[in-house]
């Protein structure tokens, strides 16, 4: 099963609260963008699936929100939630490893899909995007599994980070202004601990 293959599968056999990643509210991130963009930025949020994220910004005066995601049934799921509030995001189904432009924004954000790219192609690819998508002071949340979570997440592999191997992927066109160590509760009442770095782009 190819990468698509799998989050379809993975979108189409699970509710949203049955999925590991599943937050209510997604406090962290978006904590974490107010802080950086107190003036209302522009945000695009990679792989964001069906998070709750979008309609927070929302919530919050965000007025210019992108959501990417590789999967179709997500971002179906994710607009038909928001009714007419889907209309204000802008949704963009692809593989973030294979897009060449997104044009510009203020804030890049993703939880919980940098660490499913085990490929150091893949990596330099998505680094090269972030970078020509921010200007010089925009910011980048990035939030992935830390060193001891479990070595595979959604059925997949993936690489853990712990603050200065994340940085050293973003390094030297990004720098750290933050960290901040999160324990995520699964739906299932195991803890996940993630590692959220900002940084801003030089
Ligand atoms: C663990 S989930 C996290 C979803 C969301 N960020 C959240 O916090 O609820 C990973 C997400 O990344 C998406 N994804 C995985 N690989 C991707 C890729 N190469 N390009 C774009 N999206 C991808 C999946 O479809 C899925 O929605």
């Amino acid at each position: 099963m190819n990468r698509k293959e799998h989050w379809e599968t993975v979108y189409t056999k699970n509710k949203d609260t049955e999925v590991g990643w599943y937050q209510a509210d997604p406090e962290v991130s978006f904590s974490l963008i107010e802080k950086v963009s107190p003036s209302r930025g522009s945000v695009i949020d990679i792989g964001g699936g069906t998070s709750r994220l979008p309609e927070k910004l929302l919530d919050h005066g965000y007025e210019k929100i992108a959501v990417l995601d590789i999967s179709t049934a997500a971002i179906t799921r994710a607009k038909a939630r928001l009714t007419e509030r889907a209309g204000h995001i802008e949704w963009i189904v692809a593989d973030i490893t294979e897009v060449e432009t997104l044009g510009q924004f203020d804030i890049w954000h993703d939880r919980a899909v940098f660490h499913f790219l085990l490929n150091p192609a893949d990596r330099k690819r998505y680094v090269e995007l972030a970078t020509l998508t921010l200007p010089t002071g925009g910011y980048l949340i990035i939030g992935t599994v830390a060193l001891d979570a479990p070595p595979r997440c959604s059925g997949l592999d993936v690489c853990r980070y712990d603050a200065p191997s994340l940085a050293a992927e973003f390094s030297p066109a990004f720098r750290v202004v933050e960290e901040t160590s999160h324990i995520h509760t699964m739906p299932s009442g195991k803890l996940q601990h993630y590692i959220f770095l900002t940084f801003e782009r030089m």
